[in-house]
């Protein structure tokens, strides 16, 4: 389900799977769905928060089916900038959006680094990703070795300037310290707020999620954050449990 009927002010709180999971791991969408339930909320329509799960690409097709007919949404964690062609392995938008995604994550620092993507290549993937109907979440993040030189923000400007597309159309940034991405440490809030203000600066009405060792014990505090509108998950997103507790957490 794509999310426009969501409640305004909420919370996007995706979870990104990363290449985990086979179809077995699809019972935890049946266990968000009981939490949820339990919670009052069958249809996982939270007043604090908007759901999205970004499962591998093999998966996308039978979580989407397994989350019909609630408010939570389906998204992709890359795609390739064409909209078909000789690209062997490489997945297009228009796949993902005719499996029933409706997001897709562009510009992981893991796709950064270890597929040598750059803002060019980013932003023609996030182009493409809004030429087939998705909305993507164009990641951005420094390194430990730029935070510790003093260049997050002109770093977090540039991959800002050259990663996202000038278009009006729905977007979301998320700010992912490559330091803190599944490392269980996270930047002060200070600094969160510091990035968050900056990139809201540079790119006025768009949510900004914070990402990177997101758990059930820092999710309110990081969410009710000044500039914070959301959360990309990793690790805690593959049990719903842990899932849940972060949702759950946020106030719209
Ligand atoms: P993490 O990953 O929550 O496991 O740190 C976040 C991400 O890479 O999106």
């Amino acid at each position: 389900m794509t999310h426009p009927s969501s409640p305004s002010g909420a919370k996007l709180v995706a979870g990104n799977w990363k290449m985990n999971g086979t179809r077995a791991s699809l019972v935890e969408l049946d266990a968000l769905k009981s939490l949820a339930t339990q919670a009052g909320h069958p249809d996982l329509a939270l007043p604090g928060a908007r759901l999205v799960v970004c499962p591998p690409a093999t998966l996308v097709a039978a979580a989407a089916e397994r989350l019909a007919g609630t408010a939570a949404a389906v998204g992709g964690q890359d795609c390739h900038a064409q909209a078909s062609g000789a690209f062997t392995g490489d997945i297009a938008a228009g796949m993902l959006a005719d499996a029933g995604a409706s997001y897709v994550i562009v510009g992981h620092s893991e796709r950064r680094t270890l597929h040598g993507e750059d803002d060019a290549t980013v932003r023609a993937k996030a182009e493409a990703a809004l030429q087939a109907g998705l909305t993507p979440i164009v990641c951005v993040g420094e390194s430990e070795a730029e935070r510790d030189a003093g260049q997050t923000l002109a770093v977090i400007a540039r991959q800002v300037r050259d990663s996202v597309p000038q278009t009006e159309a729905a977007l979301v940034i998320a700010y992912e310290p490559v330091w803190a991405i599944g490392t269980g440490r996270t930047p002060t809030n200070a600094q969160i707020v510091e990035v968050h203000t900056f990139i809201h600066g540079a790119q006025p009405g768009r949510p900004v999620l914070y990402g990177g060792s997101v758990k059930p014990q820092n999710a309110a505090e990081i969410l009710a954050l000044s500039g914070v509108d959301g959360a990309l998950v990793g690790g805690a997103s593959l049990k719903a449990a842990d899932f849940w507790a972060i949702a759950a957490a946020a106030r719209a």
